[in-house]
């Protein structure tokens, strides 16, 4: 059954990538949701075709899409939808961008489809089934200490300020073998259960952000948590994605440093 939810997501995800391409050839058309929130044209262009589609499809269905197009139905069926993940690379012409599509039955994932257009690169996965790159099976890394692990993370464009992220990039860069911000949390997830990063963590994740990345992760036979170890829940506070063999080793870094003032100078 999820498998027709997941051929209507990669379908709708490829068409609204051909509108990200289109739209990433011209010069953006910025507007400010807060002071480093980007909105260009093709996030609404995007999500247009998404939600119009998604309607069509599954007409009693809840969708929750960022740009706010979506509807509540009262369904146990959730589509959600960000229809373009890295807005600001995408508005700066920096090609790491992406569309995430996800289905969630009682919060629980049945299907999800993250693509990034310029590389021409579809992750999916249904509940169950594995996790495909362009059809082909992907899996987690291998990787089994964080000091040899190349991670990931991302800093939120609401509330910099209070945001406790710097302590977290610093400790994790000096102890494996870097931290990636590539902009992009779907892709950046997508790359965890493609085995391309080892972990990713960030806060204040929406769940249209993470919703198809995580699935991806579990169905490539990686691990999603809070700092604690409790299951992710979309939209939860805080994500750590990793490939299951740092986790706990990951977690504990993760919590000591939840435990530090974050007003204090960086530890060296
Ligand atoms: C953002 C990206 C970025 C993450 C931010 C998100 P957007 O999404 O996923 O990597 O660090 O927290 O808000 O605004 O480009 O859809
Ligand atoms: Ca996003
Ligand atoms: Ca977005």
């Amino acid at each position: 059954m999820s498998k027709d939810y997941l051929e209507a997501a990669i379908e709708i995800a490829r068409d609204a990538g051909k509108i990200l391409r289109e739209e990433f050839d011209r010069p953006a058309q910025i507007s400010y949701k807060g002071d480093v929130d980007l909105v260009t044209q093709a996030d609404k262009r995007s999500e247009q075709t998404i939600v119009g589609r998604l309607t069509k499809y599954f007409p009693d269905h809840s969708i929750a899409a960022e740009e706010g197009s979506g509807h509540e139905s009262g369904s146990e069926f959730r589509w959600h939808v960000d229809p373009l993940d890295g807005t600001t690379n995408f508005a700066h012409g920096y090609p790491c961008f992406s569309v995430s599509i996800a289905l969630a039955q009682r919060g629980a994932l049945l299907a999800g489809v993250v693509y990034n257009p310029f590389y021409d690169e579809l992750f999916a996965a249904a509940r169950g089934a594995g996790a495909t790159l362009n059809g082909k099976r992907i899996f987690v890394s291998k990787v089994d200490v964080l000091a040899t692990s190349l991670m990931c993370t991302g800093f939120p464009v609401h509330k910099r300020l209070a945001n406790p992220n710097i302590h977290y990039y610093w400790d994790f860069t000096l102890r494996s073998h870097g931290v990636r911000r590539d902009g992009s949390a779907a892709l950046d997830l997508a790359s965890v259960a493609a085995g391309r990063f080892d972990g990713f963590w960030e806060f204040g994740l929406k769940a249209w952000d993470t919703a198809a990345g995580v699935l991806l992760i579990e169905e490539a036979g990686g691990k999603v948590s809070d700092f604690l170890g409790r299951p992710y829940e979309l939209g939860g506070p805080v994500i750590l994605a990793t490939n299951g063999l740092i986790h706990e080793e990951a977690r504990g870094v993760a919590f000591e440093i939840s435990q530090r003032d974050p007003s204090a100078p960086l530890r060296r």
